[in-house]
């Protein structure tokens, strides 16, 4: 998508579409009046009539409008000015867009010269928007002739005549490159496990970190082997198909006293649920248990492509979970790198397994402060819904900054409890651990497993199992891979 700005009254500009963004009781002034008058009073008209109010995503779409030069005019609500958010920005924005997407479209105008607000700058608007009409023109549709979205080819922004232009632009740069690496991630997760594997993931994410400048690393079956990582290889042992960890590094802050942020994420490229198989309902949509993974991914690539100033190592132990005749069995007792032993009560938990030793690998390659996303239990959907990210740390601190750097990016993330007393659910009577921790409170006794091999180093864990892939489409969003965590991982690196 190309972008350009222009300082032409939005009545003047020929494009496709003409997108008004309007508050909740919005009020006909500057921008606005002029656009009304050349529309002979139709926006007093809706208004008055109760058509568009400006609710915080409410759409009207007015094809063929007498009196302007765009061929149909869009006018999106974005709810009171004082709640503005930038999940609500999002909201609207990603609506607008899939709105429009559905068919083709060469030009879009957006006017952004209705929003004042002391809360929501130009330059965030213009960066929101680029991201949104990324995100919003892209489907998950890749192996259908007929597609459903349709790339825009120019987004002009309509800018309020008296923002910066210089910041305005790397506003949109960077809006642009959240966008491509939340699509990135999206596409990924989309990709059939046959497409998408532990070897062919790696070559993806070998040919990315090349073309941003980073240093990727790829340990294969036997460097796993010589690393001792028994629990991650142990889930690999039931495909045919050979384990991958990638070792991704970015120095944007060499030099030392420069802290290291580690992001870990889960690649099980298929969760058939090994020997405790996954009925079909639940196995349906196991192409996307490498979300995490494919969230790390996108987001160091984007890290690299914004030239951040911090350091960040990016890991994604990828396997596929099988149930081949090697595959691991109930009441195995698995060495793990860190030397804890691991009694598998529950192939299906294969998550923390392979995250044990990636966080341990992690460590010894010497971060500072980790986030692990997962798609890691069903229990963490049923406690917060589909929407809302699990967060589970052992650092308060650190995990502030974590769900500070969501809310900024607009995305939903809630912390759960990690008491002492759920680590007693996870004890085994032949091992150190068991891979299970009984019926209640799965999302939180997974993360008690994860914890045991983070050492003492600040850590969030963060379950994406719910929001990583949605079951349908919403007017807000496709169906399908989310590419979700990104916007914030990359938030938070802006921070560190
Ligand atoms: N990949 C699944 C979790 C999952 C569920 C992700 C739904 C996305 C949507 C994970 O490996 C799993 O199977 N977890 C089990 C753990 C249980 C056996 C303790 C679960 O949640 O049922
Ligand atoms: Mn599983
Ligand atoms: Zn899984």
């Amino acid at each position: 998508m190309k972008l350009s700005f222009s300082t032409t009254p939005s009545s003047e500009v020929p494009a496709d579409w003409l997108i008004l963004l309007l508050p909740e009781g919005f009020t006909l002034e500057g921008e606005p009046a002029l656009l009304n008058q050349a529309l002979g009073g139709l926006l007093e008209r809706l208004r008055a009539q109760q058509d568009f109010q400006g609710k915080l995503g409410e759409l009207c779409q007015i094809p063929a409008p007498a009196g302007i030069a765009a061929q149909r005019l869009l006018l999106a609500g974005l709810g009171p000015v004082e709640t503005l958010s930038v999940r609500g920005l999002n909201r609207t924005l990603q609506t607008a867009a899939r709105a429009i997407t559905s068919r083709a479209t060469r030009q879009v105008a957006l006017s952004l010269r209705a929003v004042q607000s002391a809360n929501i700058a130009p330059a965030t608007l213009t960066q929101l928007a680029m991201t949104a009409f990324e995100i919003g023109s892209e489907g998950q549709d890749l192996f259908r002739a007929e597609k459903k979205r349709h790339p825009i080819e120019e987004l002009i922004v309509l800018s309020p005549t008296d923002a910066n232009p210089a910041e305005l632009a790397a506003a949109a740069t960077t809006g642009h490159i959240l966008g491509e690496a939340v699509n990135l991630a999206r596409r990924l997760v989309n990709l059939p496990a046959e497409e998408i594997y532990p070897e062919s993931f790696a070559l993806k994410a070998v040919e990315l970190a090349s073309g941003a400048g980073i240093h990727c690393e790829v340990l294969d079956q036997h460097a796993l082997e010589s690393e001792k990582m028994g629990s991650l290889l142990a889930v690999a042992r039931g495909s045919d198909r050979p384990p991958r960890v990638v070792i991704l590094e970015y120095r944007g802050a060499p030099g030392n006293g420069h802290k290291v942020l580690g992001l870990v994420g889960k690649g099980v490229t298929f969760d058939s649920g090994g020997l405790s198989l996954k009925p079909t309902d639940g196995m349906l949509t196991m192409k996307c248990d490498m979300a995490g993974a494919a969230s790390v991914l996108a987001s160091v690539v984007a890290i690299a492509r914004l030239k951040l100033p911090v350091n960040v190592i990016g890991m994604v132990g990828l396997v596929e979970n099988m149930t081949g005749g090697r595959a691991m069995k109930l009441g195995d007792v698995l060495h793990s790198r860190r030397g804890v032993s691991i009694e598998v009560q529950n192939t299906d938990a294969e998550g923390r397994l392979v995250l044990a030793d990636v966080l341990d690998l992690a460590l010894s390659r010497g971060v500072d402060y980790l986030v692990d996303l997962a798609t890691l239990t069903g229990a963490c959907v049923v406690a917060l819904g589909e929407d809302v990210v699990g967060a589970m740390s052992n650092n308060q601190a650190w995990c502030d900054r974590v769900l500070g750097a969501a809310q900024a990016a607009g995305e939903d993330a809630w912390q759960l409890p990690m008491f002492d007393h759920y680590a007693d659910l996870i004890k085994s009577d032949v091992a150190d651990i068991r891979n299970v921790g009984g019926r209640w409170g799965g999302a939180i006794t997974a993360a008690k497993f994860l914890e045991r091999f983070v050492g003492d180093k600040p850590w969030v864990h963060l379950d994406i199992a719910g929001p990583a892939f949605a079951a349908a489409d919403k007017p807000h969003r496709e169906g399908g891979g989310t590419g979700v965590m990104v916007r914030t991982l990359v938030e938070l690196a802006r921070t560190m």
